[in-house]
């Protein structure tokens, strides 16, 4: 039960933090700033925009991850999968933000290595819940 409420908390401070993104992207539009516009910048449009789409997606996850846990009788997240799930909602998003932060000729920067990380994080997290579910009865 604690492991849910942390995976609640966390998905809802995650979930505001990246619509706050959002809401900066859309500033960035409104003053058609060109650090983040211009065509030759068009990577770094596009990792924010994976920053901000993937982040917001996976604080809802961590959601579903806590009412999960809460609602299924007899299931418990793992302290490996908690870890895996919240950690990957952190690395993916942060990876395609720095990775746009600075650029290389339209390549992203190196933060953008962080996104295999949690990535692979959240496929264990995904496929662990999957499974423990499966064999509960
Ligand atoms: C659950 C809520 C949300 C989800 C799942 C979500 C998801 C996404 C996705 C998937 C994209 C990429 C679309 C594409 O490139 O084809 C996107 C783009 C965008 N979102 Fe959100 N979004 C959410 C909320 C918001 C909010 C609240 C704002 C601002 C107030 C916002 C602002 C933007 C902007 C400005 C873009 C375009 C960025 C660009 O192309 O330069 N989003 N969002």
């Amino acid at each position: 039960m604690v492991k849910a409420d942390r995976h609640l908390r966390f998905g809802w401070w995650s979930l505001l933090v990246f619509l706050s993104l959002g809401l900066t992207l859309e500033s960035l539009h409104g003053f058609k700033v060109g650090w983040y516009l211009d065509v030759g910048n068009e990577v770094r449009r596009l990792m924010f925009t994976l920053a901000h789409a993937h982040g917001t997606l996976l604080a809802l996850v961590n959601i579903a991850a806590g009412l999960t846990a809460r609602n299924v009788d007899g299931f418990e997240l793992r302290p490996s999968v908690s870890f895996a799930l919240i950690w990957a909602a952190i690395l993916l998003p942060a990876g395609f933000f720095l990775g746009g932060i600075v650029i290389y000729d339209g390549d992203p920067g190196l933060g953008v290595w962080l996104v295999p990380v949690g990535a692979l994080l959240l496929f264990y997290g995904v496929v662990r819940v999957a499974l423990d579910l499966s064999n509960l009865r």
